[in-house]
């Protein structure tokens, strides 16, 4: 089928997601008693050793000596695009880089970028700090509180593997050609940018503040005229719908919940809880025969505006922490993959019924 939907590609251990009944694991947990019991050192172990009370992947040195290299990136960082700088970063890394020095420049390169961008030096990190407290002083030039330093870990943990998702998918077929792992995650990171996938959160945002901006008679009117006018328009609704899930996200409770617990989220939950009630309304209606929930986009949105991150943020931030999952599912495919080539029906000039490459 077109777009592979339902095709097994690889076995994995590191999450399961079971679409129907709204269940996420990882490496045997589920995802709402994850997020929020560990630091994402302890997350990154669990999901590339599959322990989570062993020792933390050592993040700290890996931030500092991806901090080193930044002088030597040259342009890649200037790219007005963050996903193209993090791209242009994270290939210039030593092939055979570990998943710990990978994990650790891209929260160092993403965080650089966002202070060049506001005009600022980057922030040298602290080897010593938690890897989401640290990433949230380098990217925003003050230090974080404990709630979010504890919001931003639920945040990494709820987000750090998902199946074979696009991104994923792109990092295993590179594997598959036993090519490297840093080639494998700039593959990934090229996927993750789209709209489709990781880059739907800024957009969500930006659905917010107009809702937001209408609101006179309303959050419930306000989203409902919104909604149906989007979607009168043919656009989709960011936040909205997910090839796998017929219920709603799990990670979309775990995150809106990390997004309740911090001061100054409120306005913006209830503008996000009264979009996706507008939503749910308008697609169950419009697209009686698939079932469209909301998905973690739309309350990522929410958390990370909320932790005082610049939208152009989100995307990178959620490859901080899908990097550890690239990672593991890297390995795996190292480790007993074969080679992932499928086929195409050939429909050019002289196809036939047999068609295909
Ligand atoms: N808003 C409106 N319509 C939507 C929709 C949305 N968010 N998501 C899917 N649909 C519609 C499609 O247009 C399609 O309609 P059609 O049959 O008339 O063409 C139908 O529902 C089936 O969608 P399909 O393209 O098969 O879904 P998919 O599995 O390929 O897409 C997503 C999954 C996530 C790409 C899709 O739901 C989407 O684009 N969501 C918005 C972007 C987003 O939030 N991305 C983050 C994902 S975590």
């Amino acid at each position: 089928m077109e777009g592979m939907e339902g095709v097994v590609v690889a076995e994995t251990r590191t999450s399961c997601v079971d679409g129907e009944a709204g269940e996420l694991l990882i490496r045997g947990w589920p995802v709402a008693e994850l997020a929020g019991r560990a630091p994402f050192e302890a997350v990154c172990a669990l999901v590339l050793d599959g322990a989570l009370d062993g020792p933390p992947v050592a993040l700290g040195p890996a931030r500092a000596r991806a901090f080193e290299r930044l002088e030597a990136l040259g342009g890649a960082l200037a790219l007005e695009d963050p996903m193209d700088a993090l791209r242009a970063s994270i290939a210039q890394l030593d092939g055979g880089a570990s998943a710990a020095e990978v994990i650790g420049a891209v929260a160092v390169f993403a965080a650089a970028w966002a202070r060049r961008a506001a005009g600022a030096a980057p922030l040298a990190p602290d080897p010593r700090a938690g890897h989401a407290a640290d990433y949230l002083r380098m990217a925003r030039g003050r230090e974080a509180s404990h709630a979010e330093i504890a919001a931003l870990d639920a945040y990494f943990a709820a987000v750090v593997d998902h199946g074979m998702n696009a991104s994923t998918f792109a990092a295993r077929v590179v594997a598959s050609t036993q090519s490297d792992r840093v080639s494998a995650i700039v593959a990934a990171i090229g996927a993750l940018k789209g709209r489709l996938h990781g880059g739907a959160p800024g957009p969500v945002l930006d659905m917010l503040d107009a809702v937001g901006e209408a609101d006179a008679g309303g959050a419930a009117e306000a989203a409902d005229a919104w909604v149906r006018a989007a979607l009168a328009r043919g656009e989709r609704i960011m936040g909205m719908g997910h090839r796998v899930y017929r219920v709603r996200d799990p990670r979309a409770e775990v995150l809106e919940r990390a997004a309740a617990s911090l001061g100054g989220a409120s306005g913006r939950l209830a503008l996000a809880r009264a979009v996706e009630a507008a939503a749910d309304r308008a697609l169950s209606q419009g697209k009686p025969g698939r079932a469209l929930r909301a998905n973690v986009e739309m309350y990522t949105a929410v958390l990370l505006d909320a932790l005082g991150l610049a939208r152009a943020l989100f995307t990178p931030t959620f490859a901080c922490a899908r990097v550890a999952g690239w990672c593991a599912h890297y390995d795996e495919q190292r480790q007993g993959g074969r080679l992932i080539r499928p086929r195409a029906r050939y429909v050019g000039p002289g196809a036939t019924d047999r068609s295909a490459a």
